[in-house]
């Protein structure tokens, strides 16, 4: 990718990660988990990416001070933009942002997933790359058998044959998501960029996910990851 590509980065973190949050603790983006906050390592992968020139990181208001702090190292080689009340929101206005940068590619990841990695973000540009005019999703078959619930019982047993589990860095043609971003914006429902370029009619191709790239979603979550990063540290 290097040379005349140029691809930007939107990193969403203006959630107020209602699930994780202990009794007047921080946002989980915020909290800490080895050495550092959530968001710094999502922030180390792309900032430290040889072929991302621009990184954009969507923050809101209540956590301008928590980012600061987690995310000093970054602080002059990041663009900080304000969220909104939906992540869809967020996306956008991360988008936005990137107007005058005018990337070919943009990757859309979340705050909330500090695995993600070198090797996983090649994947996602090198699949732009090879498919002109498609976003890229990496995702991972669902393995666990699925149920649907109904009355607090058992309704339905799914069948998981072609079942995938979508994970982030998305990436797309920036144009094409910025567009697709801008004519959905009346209908704010979508939870992830792919189903917005699903419903805008690009195609997505799906990428091999890494299983490590898990979204940190509760209190316990962020516990393992904290364990999981200290015992790495004990093996080095
Ligand atoms: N996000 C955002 N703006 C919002 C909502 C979510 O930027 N208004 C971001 C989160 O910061 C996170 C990612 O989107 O990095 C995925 O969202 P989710 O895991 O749902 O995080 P929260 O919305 O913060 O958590 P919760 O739903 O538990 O409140
Ligand atoms: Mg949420």
């Amino acid at each position: 990718m290097a040379g005349t590509v140029k691809a930007a980065a939107v990193i969403v973190a203006a959630g107020k990660g209602e699930r994780a949050r202990q009794t007047g603790g921080l946002a989980k983006q915020y909290q800490r988990i080895g050495d550092h906050a959530v968001i710094w390592y999502a922030l180390a992968a792309f900032v430290g990416h040889q072929d991302i020139d621009t990184v954009s990181v969507v923050i809101n208001d209540a956590g301008e001070e928590d980012f600061t702090r987690a995310a000093e190292a970054f602080a002059d080689r990041v663009r900080i933009v304000r969220g909104g009340a939906s992540r869809q929101a967020s996306v956008r206005a991360g988008l936005s942002s990137l107007r005058d940068a005018a990337p070919d590619f943009v990757l859309i990841h979340d705050g909330a997933r500090p695995f993600v990695d070198e090797a996983l973000i090649a994947r996602v540009l090198g699949t732009l790359a090879t498919h002109p005019g498609a976003g890229a999703l990496p995702a991972l078959p669902v393995s666990d058998t699925i149920k649907r619930e109904r009355d607090g019982l058992v309704g339905e047993t799914l069948d998981r044959a072609g079942l995938f589990a979508a994970q982030t860095p998305q990436g797309f043609p920036y144009r094409m998501i910025a567009d697709a971003h801008d004519a959905a914006a009346g209908f704010d429902h979508f939870t992830d960029d792919a189903a917005i370029a699903e419903w805008a009619e690009i195609p997505v191709v799906l990428v091999e996910g890494s299983a490590a790239n898990v979204k940190l979603t509760t209190a316990q979550d962020i516990a393992i990851a904290d364990q999981k990063l200290k015992k790495a540290d004990v093996m080095i």
